[in-house]
């Protein structure tokens, strides 16, 4: 494993603190790797994971230390999404919103306030969840319908958000909505906190969980589909980015770098969790007298495979560790971009390479193969689909805007009609 590489930022290292939370991570795989299997069957989210994480400290590990965090870094955390991965798809994803995305767009440019519910609430194990996608918006996210009406003290937020990760179990959740001012005008996207009760848990008024993705990996992660009608939101929920709403869907997107390059990670390392059995397997598994890692056809295969593997986790580091030019820290876009395209596309045939190691046992549910390999399937898709990503990298390598639509052209204010703005 490479803990050392060169980049055009200078040598990346890695930091004491990242060596032992990492060490921490190994440490209690074996034992998340054991509900892996169950949540997968019952469809169930791993409460009793989650609260194992939250002891070791894995949960908000880049909060701040004033907040009740470690103030860890990108890369310290990539490290430990990996190991544990390797164990439990479910409980890396966890890891990756516990610490990355809203979280970390909430630590950068939440008010006070603000930080200290969002620290709180992930501090005692909640994964909060980010509000992007909506059933006409995917790929094409500014074209949202998702709104927020400015009512002087407060907003309303009414729309239909699908496919939101710990929907449903989590209890705070950043929604991206077209904001519009109290005369009907369009200012543009933002940001808006929504957490539950922490009396009785429940969501605001008007926020309703309304169905879940039937997945076909990734069971124990609940898919929502959530819809809002006129959710009252305070001002002081509202997460002012630096440049405003104008901005506010880039600035946004500027934190969610760092998922991507958590998302990457998770890809990474069920890819290595997988080939790591494979690896194992080849050595005790005898045929023609023999075990079959003697065979060159197999040992050429995982020679591949480790190898890709070690170029995408360079790259992920590298993209973990190299800070963009917004001043918070945040991921470089296109390197983030890079590394979630690879990795994805890496660990997708890896794990179906592991798979064919292992022959028929690769395709029974007796063993972790099978419940990766249709986990894994997921990276190329959720958090910009790897043809997005490919537009994302051409249009920063070739410094211009690449407009999708047809016209070159999304017409914002047809998005939502004024008329609704104005009610
Ligand atoms: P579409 O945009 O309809 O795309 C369909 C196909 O067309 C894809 O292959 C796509 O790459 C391709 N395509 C579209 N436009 C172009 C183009 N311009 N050029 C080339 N190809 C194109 N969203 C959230 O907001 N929050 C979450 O927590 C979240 N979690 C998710 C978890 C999972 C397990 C999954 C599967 C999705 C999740 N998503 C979440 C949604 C995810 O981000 C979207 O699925 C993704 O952005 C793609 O949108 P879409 O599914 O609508 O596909
Ligand atoms: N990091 C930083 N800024 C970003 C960004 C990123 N990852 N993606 C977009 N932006 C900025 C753009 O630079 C642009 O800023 P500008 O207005 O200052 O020029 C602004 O956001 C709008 O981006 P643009 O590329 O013009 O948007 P578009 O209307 O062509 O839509 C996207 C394309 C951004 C929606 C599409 O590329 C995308 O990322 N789709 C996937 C959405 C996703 O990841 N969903 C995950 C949900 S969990």
């Amino acid at each position: 494993m490479l803990d050392r590489i060169e980049d055009t930022g200078g040598a990346i290292s890695i930091s004491p603190r990242g060596q032992e939370l990492r060490n921490r991570a190994a440490v209690l795989a074996p034992k998340l790797a054991a509900c892996a299997a169950s949540i997968d069957r019952d469809e169930t989210y791993p409460w009793g994971c989650v609260a194992t994480l939250t002891e070791a400290g894995l949960m908000g590990m880049t909060i701040p230390k004033a907040l009740g965090g470690l103030g860890a870094s990108f890369l310290d955390v990539v490290l430990v999404i990996e190991e544990i991965a390797k164990a439990c798809t479910v409980c890396a994803r966890i890891v990756v919103e516990a610490n990355m995305g809203a979280i970390s767009a909430i630590m950068a440019y939440g008010s006070p306030a603000q930080k200290r519910l969002a620290a709180d609430l992930v501090l005692a194990g909640d994964k909060p969840a980010i509000c992007i996608t909506e059933p006409g918006a995917g790929s094409a996210a500014t074209e949202m319908t998702t709104r927020a009406l400015d009512r002087g003290d407060h907003y309303l937020i009414s729309g239909e958000k699908h496919w939101i990760t710990g929907g449903g179990v989590s209890r705070l959740y950043l929604i991206f909505a077209r904001v519009y001012d109290q005369d009907g005008q369009h200012q543009g996207i933002g940001g808006f906190l929504v957490a539950a009760d922490p009396a009785n848990g429940k969501m605001p008024q008007g926020f309703t969980v309304a169905g879940r993705e039937p997945t076909m990996g990734l069971r124990g992660m609940p898919e929502a589909h959530l819809v809002f009608d006129e959710v009252r939101v305070p001002e002081r929920m509202v997460l002012r980015t630096p440049r405003g709403f104008g901005s506010g869907f880039a600035d946004l997107m500027t934190a969610y770098n760092s998922q991507r390059v958590g998302a990457g990670t998770v890809a990474l390392g069920v890819a290595q969790g997988a080939i790591d059995y494979a690896r194992d397997w080849l050595l005790e598994r005898e045929q023609f007298g023999r075990p079959i890692a003697e065979f060159q056809g197999l040992q050429w295969m995982l020679a591949e495979t480790t190898t890709k593997l070690a170029a995408a986790r360079a790259l992920l580091r590298q993209a973990a560790a190299t800070p963009g030019i917004d001043g918070f820290g945040f991921p470089d876009v296109t390197l983030a971009a890079q590394a979630k395209l690879f990795a994805s596309e890496t660990a997708i045939p890896a794990v179906n390479t592991a798979l064919q190691m292992f022959g028929a046992r690769g395709y029974s549910r007796e063993y972790p193969i099978e419940r990766m390999a249709r986990d894994v399937r997921m990276f190329t898709i959720g958090g910009g689909t790897a043809e997005i990503l490919k537009t994302t990298i051409a249009a920063r390598e070739l410094g211009i805007k690449l407009p999708q639509t047809r016209d070159g052209y999304v017409d914002q204010e047809a998005a939502v009609p004024m008329a609704l703005a104005a009610e």
